[in-house]
């Protein structure tokens, strides 16, 4: 693995990085039965597909409708007609639960004199309460939604609109996904990547290589040092 050096942020995806998008599904666990993995998985997946779709098709609506249409979505396919499960599913979408590491971690790289950044799909509102419910609005410099350019990851905009905002090299960037292709994406664009492979994925075919894998954000301060 390449080292990661000159680093002046630490830049994180939000969604399946810092917070655990399946907590919804799995805190309902008692009203979804077996269903609840299955649920969450296609949930998931509808929502990042729609968010590529609509960028290719110039039809950009805030992560927060996509979350709502892909939830609609998993309901119909597993078959699951009620409007309470629905609405409790998308309310604990709000107040999701960040991985254990993570304020540890923050606080870390913080000490260590770099900036700690959002870099999120998600819409403002949504990122402002999850990371408020998560207790880790002290670690944060800075939340940057993908609202502020009306296109989704991984348009090459969307990395740009952070380098504008921190006023540093997109090699001073060091970046965290554990959505690989997010990882290929910002490689690609030019920041240092780290692919947070929390899943055990494979890894993308996709122009765009990380620096260094990691199955938790545990071992990034000592990465970084
Ligand atoms: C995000 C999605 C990709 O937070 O998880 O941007």
């Amino acid at each position: 693995m390449a080292e990661i050096s000159n680093i002046k942020a630490c830049v994180f995806d939000a969604y399946g990085t810092l917070f655990d998008v399946h907590a919804a599904a799995a805190a309902c666990r008692d009203m979804l039965g077996d269903k609840a993995d299955r649920l969450s998985a296609i949930w998931r997946q509808k929502q990042l597909e729609y968010t590529w779709l609509r960028s290719l098709m110039g039809a950009y609506e805030d992560f927060w409708r996509l979350t709502q249409d892909g939830l609609d979505y998993a309901m119909e396919t597993v078959e699951i007609d009620d409007p309470h499960i629905r609405e409790t599913l998308l309310g604990l979408y709000w107040e999701l639960s960040a991985y254990e590491e993570v304020p540890t971690v923050l606080s870390q790289l913080q000490q260590m004199g770099l900036k700690t950044v959002i870099l999120s799909n998600g819409s403002p509102d949504m990122l402002n309460a999850a990371v408020k419910s998560a207790g880790i609005s002290d670690f944060l410099d800075g939340i940057h939604s993908v609202s502020d350019v009306g296109i989704f990851k991984p348009d090459p905009r969307v990395y740009q609109m952070t380098v504008d905002k921190l006023n540093i090299a997109p090699s001073e960037i060091c970046f965290m996904s554990s959505n690989a292709w997010d990882a290929a994406g910002a490689a690609y664009f030019g920041y240092q990547v780290v692919w947070i492979n929390r899943f055990g994925q494979t890894a993308e075919r996709l122009p765009g290589k990380p620096q260094a894998i990691l199955s938790s954000l545990h071992d990034l301060p000592a990465l970084l040092k």
